[in-house]
């Protein structure tokens, strides 16, 4: 499978400015046939970026779906819409849903399966907090996150999964106020953990076929060269940097 990287431009672009940083992408990054390059914009900017993207390498994905498909649930987005707009890809339970907006183990789960079964590649991120991290919960806190989210999940041959993961101190990360940085090494026996929970889940062929395991937190143009290193990531999930075209195709080469 191709490595990926994922732009997640979060709440920060009109769908104008989208569409121009789209355009931008496509000029400086038309060349790269060897790694999947995606964009998560807002809902409201998925019509005129996919109008942008056109026929390109680029490809959409959406931030966030519903887990049903229709119905009255006010100022939801249904997959069947996002599918409309060409997605491909939808990041399912990141950080600041589950944080900020009730989004629980048991709704990241059911977004999953409808993504699954209409053919849409879920994003699926997972990660641990700061306090949890230093009470050495990290790995029970994954193991739940992944035991939860995949739960009754059996991935087919033909579905694949992307999962990030994220640890949540590590996102947005104002270094003034944000006393670690991610060590490469510590990063690589999470990242062995993960995997060795998705081996105990699901077959091995599937899991190295289907599954890309990437990593995300303040990915830059810098530091995503000694994540590189690091065989089992086979992406990135990259919010700020990934507004600013330069950083996100430096970052797209050191991967
Ligand atoms: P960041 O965001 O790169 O700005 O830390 C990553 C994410 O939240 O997906």
């Amino acid at each position: 499978m191709k490595k990926i990287v994922i732009a997640n431009w979060k709440m920060n672009l009109t769908p104008t400015q989208s569409a121009d940083l789209t355009v931008e992408f496509k000029k400086k990054l038309s060349k790269v046939d060897n790694k999947d390059i995606v964009i998560c914009p807002s809902f409201s900017a998925l019509s005129q970026v996919s109008d942008k993207i056109g026929k390109s390498n680029l490809i959409l994905g959406s931030q966030n779906v519903s887990w049903m498909e229709k119905g009255a649930f006010t100022g939801e987005e249904s997959i069947k819409n996002i599918e409309e707009f060409g997605c491909q890809y939808a990041i399912v339970g990141h950080s600041e849903r589950r944080q900020n907006l009730g989004e629980t183990d048991e709704m990241v789960n059911k977004k999953i399966k409808i993504c699954l079964d209409e053919g849409i590649t879920p994003i699926f991120c997972i990660g641990e907090t700061l306090q949890e991290k230093q009470e050495g919960m990290t790995d029970h806190k994954l193991y739940t996150q992944i035991k939860e989210g995949l739960k009754n999940i059996d991935l087919l041959p033909h579905e694949n999964i992307v999962i990030a993961y994220e640890p949540i101190w590590a996102i947005s990360a104002n270094r003034a106020v944000t006393p670690h940085d991610v060590e490469p090494a510590e990063a690589e026996k999470v990242f062995k953990f993960i995997y060795q929970n998705l081996v105990d889940l699901w077959p091995l062929t599937i899991v190295n076929n289907n599954v890309r395991i990437i990593y995300g937190g303040s990915v830059d143009e810098n530091n995503s060269k000694d994540f590189a290193q690091i065989d089992i990531i086979n992406g990135f999930l990259v919010g700020g940097a990934s507004l600013n075209s330069d950083k996100f195709s430096q970052i797209i080469k050191n991967i």
